[in-house]
């Protein structure tokens, strides 16, 4: 059949596919400085078949249409989430990885994939400073590694069972974190919330308090769950100190680093997350600021044995893996999964470490650029150590601000510039995610300029 590659020849018209493919995809990269971060227009594609299936000029032609309908994360004022432009590399790793359809399920499905898998998130749980037996699963997305992360603390502690038990965090945790308490069967009050401080963070007394009260009522912890990086003001929960409590009793560290994580990776910024090291599980997303295109997400444990234990079953219809590790089946909640690994593997190649480090201090250089343009006296910011960075009129009525952010974001579109508008402690506030690269200095201060002039 011709719709699948050939085996045994060259395949001329499956290499002029690929080719017209990509260069479609080149083109609409390259013109996207001609267009807003969102489009103008979305018009679909049919979606059904016909009954003879489309020629390969029609399918481009069906791509190219909705293509003009997709966010573009690489427009400079593309600034509103945690969605930056895709590293080339990144971009290659995932058009191979379809290519070779292999499945991290099992080692003879995969078998150099499941081994660079292996190693590769051996090195990020190295960097973060995590024991020699730690090591981690790639996953789609950092919700899921959340919730990863919490069944094995739950079954490690023996609390599968036990309907009171309960997970702690600060009330600026993801809401990955809540979903994870319905889905585990808990009772949504089974998530004890502390309000933050005045940073974003956790107050640590608060969090010793509360779990004393608790074990006093006779409810027993799962885990304790610190944010590296929350999602609104960037803030990092006080990790050292969390994890010294945790540690005396004996309590599983969770940290949620899906946007603070990769910042380990550089010694100019690994700093920030000081304290990561102590953690039980942690969540890593490269997709939100290293530029791996979607998805790209890590679980990384302490002791990597520990997720064999949590969700191994047994697999009656596949081969044991060779050598002294575990199947990807065997080690998470996922049973087929993609290569993701390749594009992450390539895009940190890519990069290399001054790379690496290079990226991350731009990304922390341009929020602090802009906080230094924003008007203090008109404006209040909220922002933590990493690259998110929200603002909202500082003498205006709460009820008052979600019109003020309304008619801003329009007016932001109009120049161009795609914020986000999250609701904070009762407020609306303009978010700014300062993770794109091609977001240079003018604009920077044309968005501040916008802001300062909104009030
Ligand atoms: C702190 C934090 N944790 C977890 C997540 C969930 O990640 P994902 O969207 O990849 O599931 C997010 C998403 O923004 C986040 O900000």
């Amino acid at each position: 059949m011709e719709f699948f590659v050939s085996p045994d020849r060259a395949d001329p018209k499956f290499e002029a596919f690929l080719v017209d493919a990509s260069s479609k995809l080149c083109n609409w990269l390259a013109t996207t400085n001609e267009r807003a971060p969102l489009p103008s227009v979305c018009n679909l594609p049919e979606v059904e078949p016909t009954s003879e299936g489309a020629s390969t000029t029609r399918l481009l032609e069906d791509l190219e249409l909705l293509m003009a309908g997709s966010y573009q994360p690489s427009h400079p004022g593309a600034l509103a989430h945690l969605d930056p432009p895709p590293l080339t590399a990144s971009i290659v790793g995932e058009l191979i990885s379809a290519g070779l359809n292999n499945n991290l399920l099992a080692e003879e499905l995969s078998p150099s994939i499941t081994k660079l898998e292996r190693n590769l998130s051996k090195w990020f749980a190295d960097k973060l400073g995590l024991p020699e037996t730690a090591g981690g699963i790639s996953v789609s997305g950092g919700s899921l590694a959340n919730l990863m992360g919490l069944l094995v603390a739950r079954f490690k502690a023996h609390l599968s069972y036990d309907s009171n038990a309960f997970v702690i965090a600060s009330d600026e945790a993801h809401v990955s974190i809540a979903r994870a308490i319905s889905v585990m069967g808990l009772p949504p009050e089974a998530l004890c919330r502390l309000s933050t401080d005045e940073d974003g963070r956790i107050p640590l007394e608060a969090l010793k308090q509360e779990i004393y009260k608790k074990k006093f009522e006779g409810k027993k912890c799962v885990a304790v769950i610190a944010t590296a990086g929350t999602t609104i003001r960037g803030a990092i929960d006080p990790i050292e100190n969390i994890s010294e409590f945790c540690s005396d009793e004996g309590l599983w560290l969770h940290v949620d680093a899906a946007i603070g994580g990769v910042f380990a990776l550089s010694d100019s910024t690994s700093g920030l997350v000081k304290g990561i090291e102590k953690a039980d599980s942690v969540t890593v997303n490269p997709q939100k600021v290293l530029g791996i295109s979607k998805t790209s997400s890590l679980l990384l444990v302490a002791n990597k044995a520990n997720l064999y234990s949590c969700f191994s079953t047994g697999f009656p219809y596949i081969e044991p893996s060779i050598g002294n590790d575990f199947q990807g089946g065997e080690i998470g909640l996922q049973g087929t999964r993609s290569a993701e690994i390749i594009k992450l593997w390539l895009g940190i190649r890519q990069l290399g470490e001054n790379g690496i480090q290079r990226l991350l201090d731009e990304t922390l250089n341009r929020r602090s650029y802009f906080h230094a343009q924003l008007d203090i006296t008109k404006l209040n910011v909220i922002t933590g150590p990493l690259h998110l960075i929200a603002v909202t009129p500082k003498n205006q009525k709460e009820h008052l601000t979600a019109s003020w952010s309304d008619t801003t974001k329009k007016l932001l579109f109009r120049k161009r510039f795609m914020l986000s508008s999250p609701q904070y402690k009762g407020r609306s506030y303009l978010k700014a995610v300062m993770g794109n690269p091609h977001t240079k200095m003018r604009h920077i201060e044309e968005l501040a300029q916008i802001l300062n002039q909104s009030i």
